[in-house]
C-alpha cells in the first residue's frame, strides 16, 4: 500500500517512509537544505556528505571539465577496450605518491567496491606466486571498510554485527586484531612506544596462533573515520605492522577511502600514510575513494604496489574478472580534473594547515570548560569529538541516549553539518562526531566552524543536563 503523504519517500534509504532533508543547491562550503518544509539557507558543510567534498560545491572549472568529458565520452567494456582517461588518472596518482610506492591502479565506483576488488587482487596475487594456502585476512576490531558483504566481513562494528550470519567466516578467514585507540586503551603510565609494542606483539601472536603460512594480508584504515573517530596511529604503529608483514611475507594493505586523497597529507600530495611511513614502508596495496571525485563523480580505486604487479606480470599477466563500470572514462576524466585543480591551487596544503588550525581551536575552546566533550583528535582536514559523561573516568553516555546522532541534529539547527556516530568503544557504546570540510576553507570558515560546533556542544550539554544525564 502506498502511503499518500507528501512526506512519503520513494527512495529506499535512511528512514523508509519518511523523506530525509533534501539539499537544494551548494556554493563553496555552504549548502541550502530543505528540512520539514523549511529552507535552511546558510548551512556550513562541515562534513561534506561523508568526507567526500574536496573542492566545495558549484565549482565552475569542474562544470567545464564535466561538459567536455561528457562530449568526449564513449563507453567500452574496460577489460576489452580501455581508455586514455583511466590511464591518465592512474599515472597522476602514481606520480604524485612517493616514488616506487605504486605501479598500477584500478578504478571503480565506491569504497566498498574498491575493498572488494583489493581482496580479490590479493587472493589472486597469492595464487600467482604459488601460495594458495594464504587465505586469511587480518583486519581490526572497531573498523569500517564498506557495506558490501565482503567489505562488511573485514569490518567490525554495529553495522557488521547485524549481518554476521551471512558474512565470511570470522574464525577461519576474517580474523580481527585489537583496535588501536590510545584515548581509551593506552594503559595509565604506558608510553606511546610501549602501547605500540603491545599492539604489534598481539598482531604477531595472532599470526603465530593461526599458522603464519596461511595469512594473506593485514589491513587497517590509516586514520580511522566513521568507526573510531579520526584516531591517529601512535608513533611506530604502522611501521610496526609493515615490519611484521615483511617478516611473515604477508601483504600490507591500507584503506584510505575516507582519510586519503589529500584530506590529511602533510606534503601537499595525496596519501595519509605519508604522515607515518617512508616510501620504503609504503603499503603493498591501498584503497581510495571519496575526495578522488569530490562528489562530482562516483569514483574510487585500488592502488597496486610493485610487488603485486610483478607477481601478476610474471604469472598469468591477467586479472580475473571486472565490473561493467570499472575505468569509467567520464568519471576518470572528471576525477583527474578535480585532482589537478587541487594540486595546482595547493589545496591539500591549505586543508592540512586550516584543518589543523580548526582542530587546535576546537581543542582549546572545548576542553577548557565543563561540557560533554572528552577528546578532540584528528589530522589535517579530518577531526572528531568524542563525547563522555565524565572527562576523568571517560565514562560514555548510555547507548539509548543516542548522543552522537542527536548532536548531529543540534549542529544542523545551528547551521553546520557533522556526522554523528555511535559504537566506537565496543561496537555498541560510545558517541563521536566527525568533521571533514572542503579543502578550500579559509580562516574565516575555521572561525565559523568553531563557533557553530562550540554552540552545539553547549546546547547539547544543556539538553543532557536538563534530562538529568550530565
Ligand atoms: C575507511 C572506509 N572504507 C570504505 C568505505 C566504503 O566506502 P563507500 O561508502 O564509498 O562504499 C568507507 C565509507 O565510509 C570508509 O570510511
Amino acid at each position: 500500500m502506498t502511503v499518500e503523504n507528501e512526506n512519503n519517500s520513494y527512495v529506499f534509504q535512511g528512514y523508509i517512509t519518511k523523506k530525509l532533508p533534501h539539499v537544494k543547491r551548494g556554493e563553496g562550503c555552504r549548502i541550502v537544505v530543505e528540512k520539514d518544509g523549511k529552507l535552511h539557507e546558510d548551512v556550513f558543510d562541515g562534513i561534506t556528505g561523508a568526507a567526500v567534498g574536496a573542492l566545495g560545491w558549484g565549482d565552475e572549472d569542474i562544470h567545464g571539465i564535466m561538459t567536455e568529458a561528457a562530449k568526449n565520452h564513449t563507453y567500452t567494456f574496460p577489460s576489452l577496450i580501455g581508455n586514455s582517461q583511466s590511464e591518465e588518472l592512474a599515472k597522476f596518482y602514481i606520480e604524485n605518491s612517493p616514488k616506487g610506492a605504486f605501479e598500477s591502479a584500478l578504478w571503480c565506483c565506491s569504497g566498498s567496491e574498491a575493498n572488494e576488488n583489493a581482496m580479490k587482487i590479493i587472493r589472486q596475487y597469492q595464487l600467482e606466486r604459488g601460495q594458495p594456502k594464504r587465505t586469511k585476512i587480518i583486519s581490526r576490531e572497531s573498523s569500517y571498510h564498506g557495506f558490501t558483504l565482503g567489505a562488511l566481513s573485514i569490518s567490525s562494528n554495529p553495522r557488521a554485527e547485524q549481518f554476521k550470519e551471512i558474512l565470511m567466516d570470522q574464525k577461519e578467514l576474517c580474523l580481527k586484531m585489537p583496535v588501536c585507540y590510545p584515548y581509551r586503551f593506552m594503559k595509565k603510565g604506558e608510553t606511546e612506544e610501549e602501547y605500540c609494542a603491545r599492539l604489534i606483539h598481539s598482531l604477531e601472536q595472532l599470526i603465530l596462533d593461526n599458522d603464519p603460512e596461511t595469512i594473506s594480508v593485514v589491513l587497517v584504515e590509516t586514520l580511522p573515520g566513521s568507526s573510531l573517530g579520526t584516531t591517529p596511529p601512535p608513533k611506530g604503529y604502522l611501521s610496526g605492522i609493515r615490519r611484521i608483514c615483511n617478516k611473515y611475507d604477508v601483504v600490507f594493505m591500507l584503506d584510505e577511502v575516507m582519510c586519503g586523497t589529500g584530506r590529511s597529507n602533510p606534503n601537499g600530495k595525496l596519501n595519509c600514510w605519508e604522515n607515518f611511513l617512508t616510501a620504503e614502508e609504503a603499503p603493498d596495496i591501498q584503497s581510495v575513494g571519496k575526495t578522488l571525485g569530490s562528489g562530482y563523480v562516483t569514483i574510487a580505486g585500488v592502488l597496486v604496489g610493485p610487488k603485486i604487479k610483478k607477481a601478476y606480470a610474471e604469472g598469468s599477466n591477467c586479472m580475473i574478472g571486472s565490473h561493467t563500470y570499472a575505468s569509467h572514462g567520464f568519471n576518470c576524466a572528471v576525477a583527474l580534473g578535480v585532482q589537478k585543480k587541487i594540486l595546482d591551487n595547493d589545496l591539500t596544503k591549505n586543508i592540512f594547515e586550516k584543518g589543523n588550525l580548526m582542530g587546535q581551536k576546537l581543542k582549546k575552546s572545548l576542553l577548557a570548560y565543563d561540557n560533554i566533550v572528552g577528546d578532540v583528535r584528528g589530522i589535517g582536514g579530518f577531526w572528531s569529538l568524542e563525547f563522555v559523561k565524565d572527562r576523568e573516568t571517560k565514562e560514555p553516555f548510555p547507548y539509548k541516549l543516542d548522543v552522537g546522532h542527536r548532536f548531529q541534529d543540534v549542529c544542523f539547527e545551528n547551521g553546520i553539518t557533522v556526522m554523528g556516530m555511535q559504537g566506537n568503544i565496543d561496537g555498541v557504546s560510545g558517541d563521536i562526531a566527525l568533521l571533514a570540510p572542503s579543502f578550500i576553507i579559509t580562516e574565516d570558515d575555521v572561525s565559523t566552524i568553531v563557533e557553530r560546533v562550540t554552540k552545539s556542544v553547549d546546547d547539547m550539554t544543556v539538553l543532557l543536563k536538563a534530562e538529568g544525564h550530565f
